[in-house]
């Protein structure tokens, strides 16, 4: 008799043991492993098609990204606020308020001739990344560089 119920809990316990393990549970409960490291990775994702966390979506800041992405992601950072070849993005506007605002539209179109002619801050920028020269964007409109700027913004909120 002893027997048989030292062989009924052992069958008992294999099978309850073998379905916790199949629905990845442990006992005490806990959260599984893999599942938390997801739950954290997807916050600090640094992704353009990332959804959520940028709240406008309109058309202007899809063309903004279109534009970053094929002209000016190589040398700044698409998070707006680490350095990479040139300098984060972020607060540029502010950055450029002392001038008027054509100077930083003029900047985004031709970077080097503003250097050549001298222009205080965009000289200064200059010099203070070494002399990498920022190449020209003569294509650029208006409301390209409107958008660009616009997309810079949102990230940076
Ligand atoms: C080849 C690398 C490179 C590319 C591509 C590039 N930049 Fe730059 N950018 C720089 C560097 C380097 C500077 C720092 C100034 C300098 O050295 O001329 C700069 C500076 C700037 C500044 C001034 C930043 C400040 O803090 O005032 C703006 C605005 C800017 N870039 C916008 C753009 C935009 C918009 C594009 C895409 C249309 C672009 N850049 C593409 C390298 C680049």
């Amino acid at each position: 008799m002893r027997l048989f119920q030292i062989i009924f809990y052992i069958i008992a316990f294999t099978i309850g043991g073998c379905f916790a393990f199949r629905q990845n549970v442990q006992f005490p409960y806990r959260i599984p492993k893999n599942i938390k490291l997801v739950q954290q990775a997807a916050p600090s994702s640094d992704s353009f098609d990332r959804v959520s966390d940028v709240p406008p979506r309109d058309d202007r800041y899809n063309n903004g990204i279109m534009l970053f992405k094929s002209n000016c992601a190589t040398c700044h950072n698409r998070n707006m606020k680490d350095h990479l070849t040139g300098p984060a993005l972020g607060g540029v506007k502010a950055r450029w308020s002392d001038y008027p605002e054509e100077d930083l539209y003029r900047w985004i179109r031709n970077a080097p001739a503003m250097v050549d002619e001298g222009h205080p801050y965009g000289k200064k920028i200059w010099e203070d990344w070494n002399k990498v020269v920022m190449p020209p964007f003569h294509n650029l409109t208006d409301e390209e560089i409107a958008d660009l700027l616009y997309y810079v913004e949102e990230t940076n909120r």
